[in-house]
């Protein structure tokens, strides 16, 4: 054995070695990166390459309304991101923040590995450093993808886009459109992003469309007659409700395609993280796609749709209000797996509450005071759900505090089964669901994709302050930790 201090050849050229990966000599160890991604396309797909660096920099909302944004590629949302089932979305993040960051694939069952969440799947990705996300499109519809870093904090200043996922040999759609919807806070103008412990972060009083406010959307440019389908993102924290001056028909929840329903004129709600796509045919005459929230408010934020050679005055706004109520949309979802009379082989029920005023307790996450919590614990402490593969699993989400909570499930989708004991008149799928105080909502999927899983309010300032907590399969591996030296924190 040498003696100690004397360094061998062998010993150096390892060591060597172990730089170039970061491992010696005191040096930050590897970073977990995303794993288990796709190799190729499926036959007849192409690969979709994408290079997306996270980035600060001012955007305008509108002339004159400046935010210090984190950006994709220095626009938010980032670049809308399309490809055709069977194609590779291979996508090279590079980090040019200041901190570390992911991207998560909101709504895509893919391989845990890819699932882009900081502490779970991977560590974050650290500043002056890119990693590798390659994702075999495997679901059509509309998605969207953002950081799972510290993400409450890095999706408010911007850090998200669109997905979109075409059905392979479908005809062209026609007019197809993206509207992203989200909220800024006060302190715009301000040189610097304020702390997020700052109470003007929680003072939302713009919202965008598209990453512009109401005056500087682009007009949507139709011909009378054209088959139109608005895809809408929710990638803010409050729910929002859209509302069209003709009737539309609900094409799609959440990405999965939906069969049978009929037109409605009702208000549409969209709660954070939620997508609805809806489809109609162009009139003559321009009309708004306008919000009809209360709060925040909201700059009568509206995208106008205008037809060429537009006859008449716009199609005013109807008086009144009626609210649609998705789980008595009656309209089935293409791809429910969850057949009637399942049986689950696990129920596991989720009581939601929110506990103010306690002050800090260690351990505890708590956002301006509030911790939020599952079953009276806030996250890690919250219970894990433990799962087989091919279990049939039912999860009870049980509000039983003051606010609406949107409840979203990582790498599966699900069928609402139940809203207080009651079944919805559709088949109804999705990833992120609404629960509104004092109600319950049961939702069921089959366990078929082995790994951990995040399950947690896409409020995800609620998320930050503790509603979280974990889906683990038995026997698949915990790909990452929480902190450790990449500061892994998922919300
Ligand atoms: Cu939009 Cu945990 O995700
Ligand atoms: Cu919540």
């Amino acid at each position: 054995m040498a003696p100690a201090g004397l360094r061998t050849p062998a010993f150096a050229a390892a060591c060597l070695a172990a730089i170039l990966l970061a491992a010696c000599g005191g040096g930050r160890p590897n970073a977990i990166g995303p794993s288990g991604g796709a190799t190729g396309p499926a036959a007849g797909g192409i690969v979709r390459q994408y290079d997306l660096t996270a980035m600060a920099i001012t955007v305008e909302l509108e002339p004159g309304l400046k935010v210090q944004a984190w950006t994709y590629n220095g626009v938010t949302p980032g670049p809308e991101l399309r490809g055709v089932v069977g194609d590779l979305l291979h996508v090279r993040l590079h980090n040019h923040l200041p901190t570390g960051t992911t991207i998560h694939w909101h709504g895509l069952d893919l391989p845990n590995g890819q699932d882009g969440v900081a502490g779970i799947t991977q560590d974050a990705v650290a500043p002056g450093t890119s990693a590798v996300y390659s994702i075999r499109l495997t679901q059509a519809g509309t998605y969207w993808y953002h950081s799972h870093q510290d993400s409450a904090a890095q999706l408010d200043r911007g850090l998200y886009g669109a997905l979109v996922v075409l059905p392979r040999g479908a005809p062209a759609p026609g007019v197809d459109r993206t509207l992203v919807y989200d909220e800024w806070p006060l302190g715009l103008e301000l040189t610097r992003t304020p702390a997020s412990t700052d109470a003007a972060m929680r003072s939302y009083v713009t919202t965008t469309v598209n990453g512009r406010t109401a005056g500087a959307v682009a007009p949507i440019a139709v011909a009378p007659g054209d088959p139109v389908r608005l895809r809408l993102i929710n990638a803010g924290y409050f729910t929002h409700y859209v509302e069209l001056p003709l009737a539309v028909t609900i094409a799609a929840l959440d990405g999965h395609e939906l069969n049978g329903g009929p037109p409605t004129g009702d208000a549409i709600p969209l709660g954070p993280g939620e997508r609805v796509d809806l489809t109609f045919t162009a009139p003559a005459r321009a009309f708004r796609v306008r919000l009809v929230d209360s709060y925040p408010p909201d700059r009568g934020a509206a995208v106008l749709v205008n037809p060429i050679a537009t006859t008449g005055p716009e199609i005013a706004e109807p008086a009144t209000h009626r609210l649609l109520d998705l789980l008595a949309y009656p309209a089935s979802a293409a791809d429910d797996r969850w057949l009637d009379g399942t049986a689950p082989s696990k129920t596991f029920q989720l009581t939601l509450s929110e506990i103010s005023g306690m002050g800090p307790m260690p351990g505890m996450p708590a956002v301006d005071g509030v911790r939020y919590l599952i079953d009276g614990q806030a996250f890690p402490g919250t219970p894990t759900l433990h799962v087989a593969l091919g279990d049939r699993v039912e999860i009870v989400f049980a509000n039983q505090g003051t606010m609406e909570h949107t409840m979203h499930l990582h790498g599966h989708f699900f069928r609402v089964l139940e809203r207080d004991g009651a079944s919805p008149t559709g088949r109804i799928v999705k990833d992120t669901v609404r629960v509104p105080p004092g109600h319950s909502v049961t939702i069921g999927f089959l366990a078929d994709n082995p790994g951990w899983w995040m399950i947690h309010c896409h409020q995800l300032l609620h998320a930050a302050g503790g509603m979280m907590a974990l889906l683990a399969y038995d026997g698949a591996p915990r790909l990452a930790n929480l902190g450790g030296t990449y500061f892994n924190n998922p919300d």
